[in-house]
């Protein structure tokens, strides 16, 4: 585990603290280079020794990198891990997905902040400790979670709270807390069609190599692979079009990213195939690279899978050692072997949005994650408008495995439309939370029975941009024909009050708005507002019409797939759970205290009138 910052280690001031931000400046230059593009990534490095971007840092930023003041307090502003005055030395963020609100994290919240002397978000006059709320942390099925200066922290209860804030008090640095604290287990439940075969064995490559790019990316159309991040647009289109794509003039290199932002609240897959799968993933990133002709990749890993970092950058100089990545990978193997190609790890910094491949492509060149517009397409115009092919880590799985077995393989299960197998994230009211691998056209029904669930309420796929399922749907197939997933499952029993997930949820969209266009940037917060109203007793039925309208606006005006689904939940709970809102709604069945159309009497008489229209509404 990396012990992410010594707390002794930071803050001071003075010519020390100089001293010490020179130090860090050399050492990420030294790494990472002075392109403007790494600017995020020298600035996740101060704020991981200083737990905070210091000013002097940010002047010799722009004296290094040659970009602007703005751009860099730009980006500051947007990354919700970067901060431009200090948090505390122990920097505790408690994850808030709404599992972790089921396993009770609010009242650890409470319990951590009382002993250590906090509110939330402020850090204490001492400097010492910060505690926070933030989004999701991927740990759902060993939640509930938190991260301390950037390190996953699972299966919180009271005892290793009150633990944690006695270590914090003492100053105990990260490396000598228990390493327990820190343990993530992969949960694999259910391994299928990818996952039964642990073994790397590159088959795939020396496929590659023996046959070339195109023999292999017949492979890869004849499997009728579709992207597992969300969207499910066909691998080998997306790999033929970049290859296609002609180089710009004095930039011939293509690129290859492999999506690892995982911040869709309730997925936690990548994090798996990430650990346990790493060489498939990056084997798949070698074959997609041997195909459409890319000498550049990059995996972007969210933020909060940090703790990845030591064993992803190991697994990649050990792929380097035995020449799987570098120069001339597979010389003098066959005709398609003998092209360079490395990948970089490029951390993100706590955005959703960067999910989202443009915006994901504008945060991997150093900028806020805002998502551009489209056309034209990562695959002619991408990272610093290179041909890019940009995949979610499950897809390159798969592409590594049907480059070893064949196409043929690969649809040997699931359905006409959606072949092959899809990686679930099962979290929530279940006795098995983990991983499951079903073929595609499983019923919902036996993953709920697969995982332990009973007396199901509701199931809440893909996410909470993803679609809410009540009883009476379960018998529906995942299948991107019915209920196409990024792989999130969520499972709420009858003992749920199902408004706390709409809550969670709007909080979480409203939260995590670019603020880009206005439909999603101020519909969002109007969700969240009038979802309180809900939840406060506040509300009348005038104000769930308002709710649906605004949800409406939200889906068809926004700029990005992030405002387009976020209002998906509260659509589908006013649909399917509406008497989660009116059991709440103010009482309107009051009787007036006097009859106003009686006391228009006397004005109808002097105007000589008595017609409907000098009545009021029978309903007014
Ligand atoms: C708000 C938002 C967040 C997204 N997050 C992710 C993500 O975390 N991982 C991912 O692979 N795709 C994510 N996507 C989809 C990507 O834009 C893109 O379609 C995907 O990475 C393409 O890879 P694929 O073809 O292998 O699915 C997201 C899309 C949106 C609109
Ligand atoms: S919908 Fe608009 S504001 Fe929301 S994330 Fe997308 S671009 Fe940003």
């Amino acid at each position: 585990m990396s012990p992410g910052y010594d707390p002794a280690m930071a803050h001071g001031g003075g010519a020390a603290e100089s001293e010490r931000i020179e130090r860090v400046l050399r050492g990420s230059l030294a790494a990472l280079g002075q392109g403007p593009d790494t600017v995020l990534q020298h600035l996740i490095a101060q704020q991981q020794v200083f737990s905070h971007v210091p000013e002097p840092a940010i002047d010799r930023l722009v004296a290094a990198l040659g970009v602007t003041r703005a751009q860099i307090l730009a980006a500051i502003d947007f990354y919700a891990f970067l901060h431009l005055t200090p948090r505390g030395r122990f920097d505790i963020r408690v994850s808030d997905n709404i599992t972790d609100r089921m396993l009770g994290n609010a009242a650890l919240m409470t319990q951590l902040c009382a002993a250590l002397g906090v509110r939330p978000g402020e850090p204490r006059a001492d400097g010492r400790v910060t505690v926070d709320f933030t989004s999701c942390t991927g740990m759902c099925d060993q939640g509930p979670a938190a991260l301390v200066n950037g390190l996953a922290l699972t299966r919180l209860d009271a005892g290793r709270i009150r633990d944690i804030a006695a270590l914090v008090e003492a100053g105990t640095p990260l490396a000598h807390w228990p390493q327990g604290f820190f343990a993530v287990s992969n949960n694999v439940q259910r391994p299928g069609l990818l996952l039964a075969d642990l073994e790397a064995r590159e088959a795939g490559l020396a496929r590659l190599f023996a046959q070339g790019g195109p023999a292999v990316l017949a492979e890869v159309e004849r499997a009728g692979l579709r992207g597992r991040g969300g969207a499910g647009f066909t691998t080998a289109l997306k790999w033929r079009f970049c290859r296609e794509a002609p180089s710009e003039p004095g930039h011939p290199d293509k690129v290859i990213v492999c999506n690892a932002d995982e911040g869709e609240p309730g997925t936690f897959k990548d994090r798996v195939l990430l650990t346990a799968y790493a060489d498939l993933v990056f084997e798949g990133m070698t074959i997609a690279a041997g195909v459409v002709g890319a000498s550049t990749g990059f995996l972007y890993l969210r933020g909060e899978y940090r703790c990845l970092l030591d064993h992803l950058e190991a697994v990649l100089a050990r792929r380097r050692a035995r020449g799987l990545l570098g120069t001339g990978i597979g010389a003098g193997a066959g005709p398609g072997g003998g092209f360079d190609f490395d990948i970089r790890v490029h951390l993100g910094a706590g955005a959703y949005i960067c999910g989202e491949e443009s915006a994901l492509i504008e945060s991997l060149e150093g900028k806020r994650g805002i998502t551009r517009k489209r056309p034209p397409f990562p695959v002619t115009e991408g990272y610093l408008d290179r041909p890019t092919v940009v995949n979610n880590v499950e897809t390159f799985l798969a592409a590594a495995r049907i480059a070893e077995h064949g196409g043929y393989w690969f649809r040997s299960e699931g359905t006409d439309r959606s072949a092959g197998s899809k990686i679930l994230s099962v979290s929530g009211d279940c006795a098995r939370p983990g991983i499951y691998e079903v073929p595609f056209g499983t019923p919902v029904a036996e993953v709920l029975a697969d995982c332990g669930a009973r007396d199901t309420q509701c199931v809440q796929v893909s996410g909470a941009a993803g679609v809410t399922l009540t009883p009476d749907e379960f018998h529906r197939v995942l299948a991107f024909e019915d209920l196409p997933t990024a792989g999130s499952f969520m499972v709420f029993d009858r003992s749920r009050d199902l408004l706390e997930m709409v809550r969670n949820f709007a909080a979480f969209f409203a939260h995590e708005s670019c603020g880009f266009c206005t439909p999603c940037r101020v519909g969002g917060r109007l969700v969240q507002d009038l979802v309180e109203k809900v939840a406060a007793g506040a509300a009348g039925s005038h104000d769930l019409d308002e709710l649906h309208d605004i949800a409406q606006v939200l889906r068809r005006a926004s700029h990005c797939g992030l405002g387009h689904t976020a209002a998906n939940h509260v659509l589908n709970t006013l649909e399917k759970f509406p008497h989660i809102y009116r059991e709440r709604l103010r009482r309107t069945d009051y009787t007036p205290s006097f009859d106003l159309d009686a006391a228009l009497a006397e004005a109808r008489a002097l105007t000589h009138r008595d017609d409907a229209g000098s009545h009021l509404p029978a309903d007014a």
